[in-house]
């Protein structure tokens, strides 16, 4: 038999290491409750399967893998979901997957616990460097973050520069753009990259003290349906949680171009949002939810507390849209609090602190450019 000469060995080598799956995007934790989550990776490469390990896998897991899920997005792409029981309370749970180390933290149980959560959707993403430098200024790690929407349909946005989506869970408020076919990541599906509650996308994430209701919304130009208003009372009715938030990717109030927007409904000409918010409000003031958070317009603006019609209440909800930062509004409208034109701002966040929730829009750098606070009566 012939001996492989060093060079031939040296391609041999080589072509073999090539041929190793590669991490497309960092594993993202999704479907989250109190005890469980669902771990997602994409891969390029040949491996039809995928291990997911409890640290270095050198010690019994403590959690439970209900299930383990790997589909063929397209030619020499997998993706690979871990669906993951049994969660303690609080409890860090170091893990490994596709060579990926990262930890995340179980939903707390108690109900006066501290949460930090970011939110954002559309242009927005935090980086990895802000939100070390977050978590350094408030001495507290980023519980979850809550996606307006329209993030999916960017690839550079869930791309490889972030790998904090390794372990904050990213609750999902789905946007126009992740619901339209067209709109794939290398011709598959983008709704494939993440776990999504199934069959509904409407539905509820508990942490600790903080409920949060994040919607679906029926599209441009459609109302709530009876069902479905009852539905999100009944969300708020349910919870023991007293911090109580909606989040979804459509307007309610923006200055933007979306919410100038106007559609037919009933034979009349109506904005986007002034329905929705017309239907929403008094079920957020009967059950107190104190904020509403949208993406869609491509801005920044927040209201004060105020009613469905947009006057001056303090027992009323605060609506922020963040969905980037654009350099024209079309005017001003009274219910406007605070509206940011230009900017680098990236990260907001909502602190809860016993009876006390603050939302801050902040620069990388930690600079406060926008804050506000509510007491729960
Ligand atoms: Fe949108």
């Amino acid at each position: 038999m012939r001996r492989l000469s060093p060079i031939l060995l040296l391609i041999f080598v080589w072509r073999v290491g090539a041929s190793t799956a590669e991490r497309q995007c960092p594993p993202i934790i999704t479907n989250v409750s109190h005890d469980a989550l669902t771990i997602s990776v994409v891969m390029d490469g040949e491996e039809k399967e995928m291990q997911l390990t409890y640290g270095d896998g050198k010690k019994a897991s403590p959690w439970k893998i209900e299930s383990t899920d790997s589909k063929e997005l397209g030619p020499k792409v997998f993706i690979h979901k871990f669906r993951i029981t049994d969660l303690k309370a609080s409890v860090e749970y170091p893990y490994n997957v596709a060579g990926f180390e990262s930890k995340f933290r179980a939903s707390p149980s108690d109900s006066a616990a501290e949460v930090l959560f970011l939110f954002g959707g559309d242009y927005t993403m935090p980086s990895d460097e802000g939100i070390k430098k977050l978590e350094e200024q408030l001495k507290k790690q980023v519980d979850f973050f809550v996606d307006l929407g329209d993030h999916l349909t960017n690839r550079r946005l869930w791309g490889k520069s972030v790998d904090w989506v390794g372990r904050v869970p990213v609750m999902l408020a789905r946007g126009n753009h992740d619901n339209d076919p067209k709109y794939t990541r290398d011709k598959e599906q983008i709704q494939k990259y993440l776990d999504f509650p199934d069959p509904s996308l409407d539905y509820s994430l508990e942490w600790g003290p903080v409920m949060l209701r994040a919607e679906d919304v029926p599209g441009y130009s459609k109302p709530y349906s009876k069902e479905e208003l009852q539905a999100i009372e009944k969300a708020y009715t349910d919870t023991k949680c007293p911090w109580k938030f909606y989040a979804c990717h459509h307007i309610f109030f923006s200055d933007g171009p979306h919410g100038h927007q106007e559609f037919e409904e009933g034979g009349k000409k109506i904005a986007e949002g002034v329905l929705r918010r017309q239907q929403l409000w008094p079920i957020f003031k009967k059950q107190n939810v104190k904020f509403a958070l949208n993406g869609h317009d491509h801005l920044y603006q927040r209201t004060s507390f105020i009613d469905g019609e947009g006057k001056l209440d303090p027992l009323g909800t605060m609506n922020v849209t963040f969905g980037g930062i654009q350099k024209t509004f079309n005017g001003k409208s009274e219910w406007s609090a605070f509206q940011l034109t230009n900017g680098t701002a990236q990260l907001a966040y909502v602190l809860v602190k016993g009876n006390e929730a603050t939302l801050r829009l902040i620069q990388n750098d930690g600079t406060v450019i926008d804050e506000a606070v509510v007491k729960l009566k």
